[in-house]
């Protein structure tokens, strides 16, 4: 039987969205914790939830307001960690679920942060770039005093990148008063970025990628991948495993699905993007019905785009044998269940996706020692740790026989609460 969770009064018990998908997670790992089950209700409460009004004047002259949020999950392990994201359906319990997959996630891959993520209810696609700016801005300024180098340090998410960061950076360094660039990461690199940050996340997307599909003892070469999602995350896994020899046979974006059996031109699509903002117009054979994605025949299937992708609805239309989850959340629990049912191999966000904060971390300790690495360094270092997390992860779930989430959520879980305890509670 489900079990009824207590929710915070904020929330509505019917409509918990993301945030009640996390604590079906949290349950399915719990009788996998011990003697640390005792502590598992931390997980189950955001620490700190700030939300803001983030008030512009339009270009117009008129004024609008728009919902901020700023939601620090858990900070047992060190200051909060996790993204910025712009985008019309940002609510409460999205932020509360994305910052409380950070904190599994920064403990999953063990760097020495909390979880926290924000956003803005908004589609910066109907702002100017001017408004762009005069709403970061207001929004870095309205969440200053919950943040900083040694806090909570944000970085991009969907519709945030480089310069949005660069904005949020100057603000805060403009109220201390000195330049703080550690306040964030995802940085330009000549405002104190990381090289090979921009491709970190999909670097770490094909990373374990190639290393599930080495386990599963089949070759990369030729495979056939449907990528939802051609941002930052997707756009850049697309074109690494199409580099390594895979077909990259549909895309999927906000606007249009394109299908081709011989592979999609990752680069020429990058391109379009580039210049028209989706892929739509590209020259490629477009699939109408949005939804017959999840139908399409392929080996591997990329979420990267946003979380409740794959539902009871679709998983049992999925012909994929491994999914490489790019996006936070893409899969609810009940779908979990129905591939897991047909055989259908997850690798699970919470790893799959650590990429990117994983060369954050990179960029926070350059930051603080103003000592900037090569790019190979980076690179070497980020897959070194890619694939000991995912080793670690594959060989629990072997030995418990779970799931690679349960076993990533495990991993992560424990090293959270057996932080708590050691800390102890505080006053
Ligand atoms: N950027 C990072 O470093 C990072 C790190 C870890 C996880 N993530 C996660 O990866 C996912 C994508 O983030 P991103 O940074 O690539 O964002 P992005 O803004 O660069 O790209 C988002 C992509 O998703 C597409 N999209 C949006 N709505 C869609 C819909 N309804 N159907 C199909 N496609 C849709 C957009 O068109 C775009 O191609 C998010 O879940 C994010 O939380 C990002």
């Amino acid at each position: 039987m489900a079990i009824q969770h207590e929710l915070p009064s904020y929330l509505r018990p019917l409509e918990t969205g993301p945030w009640g998908d996390y604590l079906e997670q949290i349950d399915r790992v719990t009788p996998h914790l011990g003697p640390l089950a005792r502590w598992v209700e931390t997980l189950k409460r955001p620490k700190r939830i700030l939300i803001v009004d983030v008030p512009i004047e339009r270009d117009d002259g008129t004024i609008a307001h728009f919902e901020g949020y700023r939601v620090q999950h858990n900070t047992s392990r060190g200051p909060g960690k996790g993204g910025v994201r712009f985008h019309q359906d940002v609510s409460l319990s999205e932020v509360m679920a994305l910052a409380a997959w950070m904190t599994v996630k920064n403990a999953a891959v063990n760097v020495p942060y909390g979880g926290a993520k924000g956003g803005i209810r908004v589609n910066p696609k109907t702002l100017s770039h001017a408004e762009v700016q005069r709403m970061t801005r207001r929004y870095t300024s309205e969440i200053n005093i919950i943040i900083g180098p040694n806090k909570d340090i944000p970085a991009p998410d969907v519709n945030t990148n480089e310069q949005i960061m660069a904005w949020m950076m100057d603000t805060y360094s403009m109220n201390q008063g000195s330049t703080a660039s550690g306040v964030v990461t995802g940085k330009p690199i000549s405002l104190g970025g990381s090289l090979g940050r921009h491709e970190a996340t999909g670097r770490g997307v094909f990373v374990v990628g190639a290393e599930a599909v080495k386990r599963l003892g089949k070759d990369l070469k030729g495979m056939r991948i449907a990528v939802q999602g051609f941002g930052n995350v997707g756009g850049i896994a697309a074109r690494l495993f199409s580099e390594a020899g895979a077909k990259i046979v549909a895309v999927q974006d906000h606007a249009a699905t394109l299908i081709n059996e011989a592979g999609l031109d990752i680069h020429a699509l990058q391109n379009h993007v580039r210049h028209h903002g989706s892929i739509a117009g590209f020259a490629a054979e477009e699939l109408k019905d949005q939804a017959a994605f999840w139908e399409l025949d392929c080996d591997i299937l990329i979420p990267a785009a946003l979380e409740q992708q794959i539902t009871p609805a679709n998983a049992h239309k999925i012909r994929a044998k491994l999914i490489i989850e790019g996006a936070n959340g893409p899969t609810v629990p009940a779908a979990d269940d129905i591939l897991h049912e047909k055989g259908v191999l997850i690798v699970p966000d919470v790893i799959a996706n650590a990429g990117g904060v994983t060369v954050s971390y990179f960029e926070w300790v350059q930051d603080f020692s103003s000592f900037f690495w090569t790019e190979d360094e980076i690179n070497q270092r980020l897959t070194r740790i890619m694939q000991e997390a995912f080793a670690a992860v594959w060989q629990l779930a072997e030995e418990k026989k779970v799931s690679l989430r349960t076993a990533a959520f495990i991993v992560g879980c424990t090293r959270v609460l057996r932080a708590r305890e050691m800390r102890g509670l505080y006053p």
